[in-house]
């Protein structure tokens, strides 16, 4: 018999007395993944098929204010300051999530979320909404979880949401159980303060297949997903090195080759999968010319047509000139 979402909630919140409170508001940074989560062993539990390491962006992310109301019949969900449609699959997700916590205390909730990041700016709101959503959830109800019991809560909701609990470097490892109590995120010590990620914002048109449906579509179909779990594990050893030793040269490259393999990935699946738009293209090759002239500046794109770029404090002032539009983000400021 197959587990249940909520056969796991029920095991992560085993041990917790609820003392509800009326309000809680939380927040939880936006990350961007040097190393790729692209792929699932379990598609209900967002188990994945490999680690992942990323990098989270301070404070760009999710603010979200839970309030609990007893009284009330139906839940709310506000977003940006707008009331969300019932029937939108973004109200359902919302509700699907706080169901998970509902069997301990019962009532209707009021979830109002604020992206610091713009709609469509290539930056995932979903893993940050669900850390936030997660953290929001756990404090209204008074349980007293810890950050790996949040991370699997909020893995639930969205994979990638696992790694938003913390700031900074944080590794998401798999994990081999079948009920996925061991598919959690920690962070990593390490800090890097002259570490830069820029967000270069081409289009902010809604993408046609989203994320989910993309890495599902790539392990059913391609052939060269099978060499993704390898290129996964290689990459991420040498992620932590080039992190433990500051190699940014290390760093850059390797977080660039796995993201163009992940999408090569993609392209081999049936039908195709190819997030570029031409600009896409134009900005990596003009980040492989910057290369060739000698300035240290990486690419990394996820299942989108914007590209992150890599570098360091010291290369600023020449990423700017040749990307005027950039948004340049400290992760450790
Ligand atoms: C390409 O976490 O959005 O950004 O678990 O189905 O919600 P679900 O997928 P999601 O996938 C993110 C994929 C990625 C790579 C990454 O962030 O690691």
């Amino acid at each position: 018999m197959s587990l249940t979402r909520s056969d796991v909630a029920a095991r992560v919140l085993a041990d917790c007395v609820p003392e509800p409170v009326d309000a809680f508001e939380a927040f939880a940074p936006v990350n961007i993944a040097l190393c790729k989560y692209w792929g699932k062993r379990n598609a209900l539990l967002n188990l994945p098929v490999n680690d992942s390491l990323s990098v989270s962006l301070a404070k760009k992310g999710s603010t979200t204010k839970v309030c609990w109301l007893p009284e009330q019949a139906e839940d709310e969900v506000i977003l940006n300051g707008d009331a969300v449609d019932r029937d939108s699959s973004f109200y359902k997700k919302v509700v699907a999530h706080a169901d998970l916590f509902r069997s301990l205390v019962p009532g209707a909730l009021r979830v109002e979320t604020v992206n610091s990041v713009a709609t469509g700016a290539g930056l995932a709101s979903s893993a940050s909404g669900f850390a936030a959503l997660t953290r929001a959830l756990a404090g209204v109800y008074g349980l007293p979880l810890n950050d790996e019991q949040l991370s699997i809560l909020a893995r639930m909701g969205s994979g990638s949401a696992s790694r938003s609990v913390y700031e900074g470097f944080v590794r998401w490892h798999k994990g081999v159980r079948a009920d996925g109590m061991d598919s959690l995120a920690r962070p990593l010590s390490e800090i890097w303060p002259d570490l830069r990620v820029g967000v270069l914002t081409l289009t902010s048109e809604v993408k046609k297949t989203g994320s989910r449906e993309g890495m599902q579509r790539t392990v059913d179909s391609a052939i060269l997903y099978g060499a993704w779990p390898e290129q996964a594990e290689r990459d991420i050893a040498r992620i932590e090195h080039a992190i433990a030793v500051r190699d940014f040269t290390l760093l850059g490259a390797t977080s660039e080759q796995n993201a163009l393999a992940m999408h090569a990935t993609m392209l081999a699946s049936w039908p195709p999968l190819l997030y570029w738009q031409p600009e896409s293209v134009a900005v990596l090759q003009k980040v492989w010319q910057l290369r060739a002239d000698g300035l240290q500046v990486y690419a990394t794109m996820d299942a989108g047509p914007n590209v992150k770029l890599l570098f360091e404090a010291g290369s600023e002032a020449d990423v700017r000139l040749a990307f005027p539009d950039i948004d340049v983000v400290v992760p450790f400021g």
